[in-house]
This record gives structure tokens, C-alpha cells and sequence, in this order.
């Protein structure tokens, strides 16, 4: 498939930014494909962690991520994500392994292994991807390219609520040195590191909901005549 002819929309940004929550709605609301880029660094780092390849091993990481064998499956509206047939969901979304796919995706031949595969969910009509690199490296061709933030603190507040409904009591200022070691990780590797790209919207969500975030997304594509105005898709 040839990327460029299919719309592609990205969006960015640090963690916690909200990015996957937007990102999800927006492709439900849109009815296109979408892409949580995320979620195959975390399972590139679930297996390495359950095969004992440490997190520095550049070589052996390169060659899981190009045999991982994973699935995203759509069900109860949500996206479920499979590790040779297995629900890793739990498992990746825990902080630790957030903070093990922050270490994976430093290395450059982890993320060239991946690179052919997040290209591949660009599908007719269109696609949502979100990530860290979406706009600049990935689908640098993108038709509409987004770069959501939101301050440290809001982040950090965002993530200890969702991991309190879920029953996982984390201290807030543990939580907040982990995200602000994750955003520098992120923002200061050599190979596509977390920045907006030069054609990219930022939104800053610290005041906005998810819903209010999508609104906005939706009003600029709206102006590019990609939704038709006042209509809700
Ligand atoms: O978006 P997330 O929190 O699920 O991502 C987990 C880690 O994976 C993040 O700290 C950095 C890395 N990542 C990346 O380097 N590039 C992407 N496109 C997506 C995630």
C-alpha cells in the first residue's frame, strides 16, 4: 500500500498527554484504521523482559521486534493487544513496562524493525496514528499532523487517577519523576526523538478534555475539507 495516497492523520506528544485517548476517538468517530504505535514498543519490551534480553542489547531487541508476533484486535469498542495469542493487555500498560518500552525504543535498528509495519496499517480511507515519532519519521507525508501536550503536573495527575481506577496505588511525585524521566529519554535519543514536526498543530490539552480535544482536531479538519462542516461523523 502506498502510504501517501491514503489520508493519514498523526498525532504526538509526551506520555500522559492524552494522545492515545484522542487518537482512539478520533478514528471511531472518522470510522478509519488506527494505530497506537506505543503499544509494539511495549510489547517488543514485554517479550524481551519475559525472554531475559536485557534492555541494552540492541541486536537481540531488533530481531523480537522483527519476529513479534502481535495482534490488535477489535472488541467491546477497544482495541486488545495479542502477543502470539495471548491478551498482553495488562501487561502493557503497566508503568514498568512503559518505562521498559521508553529503554527498547532508544535503539535504532529496534525502531527501523518496525518501521514497514506501522507503514502497513495505512489503509483506505484513512488512518489515525499516534505515537512519538508519527508526524516525523514514520508518516512524514501525513495530510494533517498533530502535536498534543500538556503541562508536567496535569500529566502526571492524569496517570495517577487512571492508575487509581484501576486500583494500582503509585505516589504522585514517584509518578511524576518517572514521566519526567520518560519525556527526557524520549526527547534527547538520537534516532526520532519526541518533537513536534515542522508541520504540526500543537494543541495543548492541560485545561481541554479528551472530547474537547477531538472537537478542535475535528474543527481543522474541517477546514481542510476533510469533514464536512457541522456534520458529526
Ligand atoms: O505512547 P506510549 O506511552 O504507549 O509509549 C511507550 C514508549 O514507547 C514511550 O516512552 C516511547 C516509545 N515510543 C516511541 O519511541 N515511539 C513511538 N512512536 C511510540 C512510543
Amino acid at each position: 500500500m502506498n502510504t501517501e495516497a491514503v489520508t493519514v492523520i498523526t498525532i504526538d506528544g509526551p506520555s500522559s498527554s492524552g494522545k492515545g485517548t484522542v487518537a482512539r476517538l478520533l478514528a471511531g468517530r472518522l470510522g478509519w484504521r488506527y494505530l497506537d504505535s506505543g503499544a509494539l514498543y511495549r510489547t517488543v519490551a514485554v517479550a524481551a523482559l519475559a525472554e531475559g534480553v536485557s534492555l541494552d542489547a540492541e541486536d537481540r531487541l531488533a530481531d523480537i521486534a522483527k519476529a513479534l508476533d502481535i495482534q490488535f484486535r477489535d472488541s467491546d469498542g477497544d482495541q486488545h493487544v495479542f502477543l502470539e495469542d495471548r491478551c498482553i493487555d495488562a501487561e502493557i500498560r503497566a508503568e514498568t513496562t512503559g518505562d521498559a518500552a521508553s529503554q527498547v525504543a532508544r535503539h535504532a535498528a529496534v525502531r527501523e524493525a518496525l518501521l514497514g509495519r506501522q507503514r502497513q496499517f495505512a489503509e483506505s480511507p484513512g488512518l489515525v496514528a499516534d505515537g512519538r515519532d508519527m508526524g516525523t519519521v514514520v508518516f512524514p507525508h501525513a495530510r494533517h499532523k498533530f502535536y498534543l501536550t500538556a503541562s508536567a503536573d496535569e500529566r502526571a495527575m492524569r496517570r495517577h487517577k487512571q492508575l487509581n481506577e484501576k486500583g494500582i496505588g503509585v505516589s504522585l511525585p514517584a509518578l511524576a519523576k518517572d514521566i519526567a524521566e520518560r519525556d527526557l529519554r524520549d526527547s534527547s535519543r538520537a534516532t526520532a526523538p519526541l518533537r513536534p514536526a515542522d508541520d504540526a498543530v500543537t494543541i495543548d490539552s492541560t485545561e481541554l478534555s479528551a472530547v474537547e480535544v477531538v472537537a478542535q482536531i475535528l474543527s481543522h479538519l474541517a477546514d481542510a475539507g476533510i469533514v464536512a462542516v457541522g456534520k458529526k461523523t
